[in-house]
């Protein structure tokens, strides 16, 4: 069965960012795929260090987990990735991840190649548009396919655990964009 990996980029627990994917989640199941929600709480995902081992290795050579992140990502056919917002930008361990999942496909097994995903941005306010295209910038240069949805896939939540939730046309879009996500992997795989 086609599975997607969902990422929540945020260090809270059970925070706006896992909730809005929870969501995701579900809606991906409902079409009938799995789905599997990794956090990144309790993690410290390092920034690349430009080594350059991830051709000949096909991992990462830093060992703070994200390997096995990258494993189940390399063995799912759809990959979503969320984060909080913080001063304007996806937060950095965030980034970090998602530069090294990036640059480990670039060089090795171009394991990202025709996966089907992309970001959601979750912020109080400000800053959601642009963080959602800094993550954009990963999915393409990978040769990722993004579904588009009926907005940006941008929720706003302050630091009341699930009041992202409360945000409905953020909720209906990722819902969209969830779906839109599992009904591709459904025609392309
Ligand atoms: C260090 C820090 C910086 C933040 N910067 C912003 C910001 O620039 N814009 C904004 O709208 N919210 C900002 N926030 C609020 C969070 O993006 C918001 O509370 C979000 O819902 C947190 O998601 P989480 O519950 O998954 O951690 C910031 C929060 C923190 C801790």
């Amino acid at each position: 069965m086609s599975k997607v990996i969902l990422l929540s980029g945020s260090p809270r627990a059970k925070g706006n960012t896992y909730q809005v994917l929870e969501v995701c989640k579900k809606e991906i199941e409902k079409e009938g795929l799995e789905a599997e929600l990794i956090s990144l709480v309790g993690k410290e995902i390092k920034g690349c260090i430009a080594c350059y081992k991830c051709g000949e290795l096909g991992k990462c050579s830093l060992n703070d987990g994200l390997n096995e992140i990258i494993d189940k990502i390399r063995n799912a056919q759809g990959f979503i990735i969320g984060a909080p917002v913080y001063f304007g930008t996806p937060r950095g361990d965030a980034m970090n991840a998602l530069q090294r999942i990036g640059m480990v496909s670039r060089s090795s097994d171009k394991f990202l190649s025709w996966k089907v995903g992309g970001p959601v941005a979750i912020a109080r306010r400000g800053g959601v548009t642009n963080s959602y295209q800094e993550m954009l910038m990963m999915f393409f240069i990978n040769e990722m396919i993004v579904p588009g949805s009926t907005y940006w896939n941008i929720v706003f939540g302050g630091k009341t655990k699930g009041e992202a939730l409360k945000d409905e046309e953020g909720i209906a879009t990722v819902t969209r964009f969830a779906s839109n996500v599992a009904r591709l992997i459904k025609k392309i795989y």
